[in-house]
């Protein structure tokens, strides 16, 4: 992280102030240290935790850290799947395979011969060494297979190397997507009823599905983990975070200034970094009100393609809603009120917002602390005033709330 770049200001201790787009940890990761150390507690003693918020909020920061911590603290074999890119049973299987041989059982550290034997413990499994590390391919039988066992087998595998030093678990990041995949909720639970020792860590985003994997009549995996929601980080501590990294990186910012990004961004962590960081980029030595506004001015500018884009692909109607949402969330967009300032039919913004692809199924809009509002706060900013930015107007930054 301590790449020197030329011109910087003086005093500059640490080159990258703030990270947004992948997960952070380290000093770019903010205050979440309760929940990381219940995580750190739930994942070293055989708990399983569900872990759910929209995109973007900090689950994989927070999962990392949290790992971290546990591998350090308390000797505990931790494994991360990401089934983000997972599309159906197998890919799902070598995922886990991977996650437990190389995170978990961090055969890494050890010789060819150690994963030579590991691998022989589960049939049908390949290892291929690429630059990046080891990856694992299944052979496939039977095209019915289930490749029950083999999802399994790895976790078998992982609480077989449990010892009271070391605590054993896995992580399933963004387990949201093996809601469509069937059969896959029920091979999980019964993973969880039959391998305690193992603590599963599930997590994922689009609260619709996981709803329907974790809660309700007929969810299958109803009350085998425990709840923890994941807020967005709260303004004292996220303001002190982002005074705390301009001063690391040689440079202030004024704290009505922090206020304004939290308030801008929703709080949402990625976004406020992303307004951080373009802060931190347009100014000398002191952020004011005033560089705020000029930085959301330039990261607007810059994303105005992508977020025209996004505009464009909604329909009319929801191109009606989402602009009578920015900026006034509302608790009722079913009522009369909102449906009025849309211009719309309560049944139009339903079939817009709740139907198939609807705004809220993809995300765009979201009920959040007891109102409907725009999920991306940049994209909100770009309805209320930069809508123009994209036919060439300009955008005068004072003309920013
Ligand atoms: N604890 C934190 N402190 C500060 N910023 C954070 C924190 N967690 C996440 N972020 C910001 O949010 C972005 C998205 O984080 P990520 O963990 O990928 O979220 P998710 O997994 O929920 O989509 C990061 O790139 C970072 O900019
Ligand atoms: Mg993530």
């Amino acid at each position: 992280m301590a790449r020197v770049k030329r011109g910087r200001a003086e005093g500059s201790r640490d080159e990258i102030p703030f990270l947004s787009g992948s997960p952070v940890q380290g000093a770019h990761f903010g205050d979440r240290d309760e929940q990381t150390k219940l995580l750190v507690s739930r994942m070293t003693s055989g708990r399983n935790v569900l872990v759910i918020s929209p995109r973007r909020f900090g689950k994989t920061s927070l999962l990392l850290t949290a790992a971290a911590r546990a591998r350090r603290t308390k000797g505990a074999r931790v494994g991360m799947a990401n089934l983000f890119y997972c599309t159906d049973r197998r890919e799902v299987a070598e995922e886990v395979t991977r996650a437990v041989l190389n995170g978990a059982l961090g055969w890494g550290g050890a010789t060819i011969g150690r994963l030579r034997e590991l691998v022989r413990a589960l049939p049908g499994i390949t290892p291929r060494v690429e630059a990046g590390g080891v990856s694992y391919s299944l052979a496939v039988s039977s095209p019915g297979h289930s490749f029950l066992e083999e999802i399994r087998r790895p976790i078998e595998l992982l609480r077989d190397s449990a010892e009271s030093a070391h605590p054993v678990c896995l992580v399933l990041d963004e387990f949201q997507q093996i809601a469509e995949m069937e059969g896959l909720a029920g091979v999980f639970k019964g993973i969880c009823d039959d391998i305690p020792e193992v603590s599963l860590v599930f997590s994922g985003s689009h609260r619709h599905l996981m709803a329907v994997l974790f809660e309700g009549a007929g969810a299958a995996l109803k009350n085998v983990a425990e709840p923890l929601g994941l807020d967005v980080i709260p303004e004292p501590e996220m303001t002190a975070f982002l005074r705390s990294r301009f001063e690391a990186c040689g440079k202030q910012l004024t704290s009505g200034a922090a206020s304004l990004i939290y308030e801008l961004m929703g709080g949402i962590p990625h976004f406020v970094q992303l307004l951080a960081g373009a802060t931190f980029d347009v100014v000398e030595a002191v952020a004011d009100e005033a560089t705020v506004r000029e930085a959301l001015v330039v990261v607007l500018s810059r994303q105005r393609a992508l977020l025209a884009q996004g505009y464009e692909d909604m329909s009319p109607t929801q191109r009606k809603v989402v602009r009578a949402l920015a900026g006034v969330p509302d608790s009722e967009i079913q009522g009369v009120d909102f449906g009025r300032r849309a211009g719309l039919a309560a049944s139009s913004i339903q079939a817009a917002v709740k139907g198939r692809r609807g705004l809220e199924e993809r995300e765009v809009v979201a009920f959040q602390r007891g109102q409907w509002r725009l999920a991306d706060p940049l994209f909100e900013r770009f309805l209320l005033y930069g809508l123009g930015l994209d036919l060439g107007e300009s955008l005068n930054p004072a003309d920013i709330r």
